[in-house]
């Protein structure tokens, strides 16, 4: 009997990773997008693939919550109208710290590749291996 339990959990998880996909609303954002702003060339985002497989539909894993010191405007308020280049006043953390730090050794994106490459995958983690200069 326990053996027959074991199975069917195992069907079940299956199921839940490759089975029908997560339906959200028209807020669920773009397919891809082209980060652009660094001298270092623009990244090409799928943001798709990102939300929905990656993160597994936990969109906060990028889009923090409402801050008070800027608080949003919608939910997944794009980054870049808080993030400037240089962070103007209340504002603190510029656009390059949004994504991550100057070596790019931690932040928003690297830790979870970091994560990821741990267990096998290969998301990127040096400067080129996201911006391209050809990605404008
Ligand atoms: C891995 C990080 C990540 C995850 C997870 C993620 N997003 Fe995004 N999303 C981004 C980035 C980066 C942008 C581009 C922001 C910019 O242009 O400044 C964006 C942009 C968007 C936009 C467009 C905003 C605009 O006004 O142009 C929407 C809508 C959006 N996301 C919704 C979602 C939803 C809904 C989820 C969860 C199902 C989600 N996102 C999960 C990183 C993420
Ligand atoms: C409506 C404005 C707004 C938007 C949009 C926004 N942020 Fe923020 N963010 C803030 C504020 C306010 C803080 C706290 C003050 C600071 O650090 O500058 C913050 C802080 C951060 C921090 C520093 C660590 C922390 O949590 O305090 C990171 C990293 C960050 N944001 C990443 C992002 C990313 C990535 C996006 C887009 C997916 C985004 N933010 C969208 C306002 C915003
Ligand atoms: C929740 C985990 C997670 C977060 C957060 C995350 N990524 Fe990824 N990323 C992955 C995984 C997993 C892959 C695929 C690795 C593989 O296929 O071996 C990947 C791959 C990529 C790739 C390679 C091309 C592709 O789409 O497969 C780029 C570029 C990329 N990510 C950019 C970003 C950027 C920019 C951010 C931050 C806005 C980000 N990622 C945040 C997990 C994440
Ligand atoms: C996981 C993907 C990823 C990696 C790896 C990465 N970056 Fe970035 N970086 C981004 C994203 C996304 C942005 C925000 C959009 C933009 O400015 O292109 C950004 C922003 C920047 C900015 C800010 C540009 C500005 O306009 O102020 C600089 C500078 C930068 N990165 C340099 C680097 C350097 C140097 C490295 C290697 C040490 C690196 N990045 C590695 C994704 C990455």
């Amino acid at each position: 009997m326990r053996r027959v339990h074991l199975v069917l959990a195992l069907a079940a998880g299956v199921s839940l990773l490759t089975g029908a996909p997560v339906v959200f609303g028209q807020t669920q954002g773009p397919e891809t997008i082209m980060l652009t702003g660094s001298p270092m060339g623009g990244v090409k985002f799928a943001h798709k693939i990102h939300s929905t497989q990656y993160a597994a539909g936990k969109c906060d894993t990028c889009h923090h919550v409402s801050k008070a010191e800027k608080p949003l405007a919608s939910p997944q308020q794009k980054c870049t109208d808080c993030h400037t280049k240089t962070a103007v006043a209340p504002m603190k953390t510029k656009l390059q710290a949004a994504f991550h730090n100057p070596m790019a050794k931690q932040g928003t994106c690297i830790d979870c590749h970091v994560k990821e490459n741990a267990a096998g995958k290969k998301a990127p983690t040096t400067c080129t291996g996201c911006h391209k200069k050809e990605d404008k």
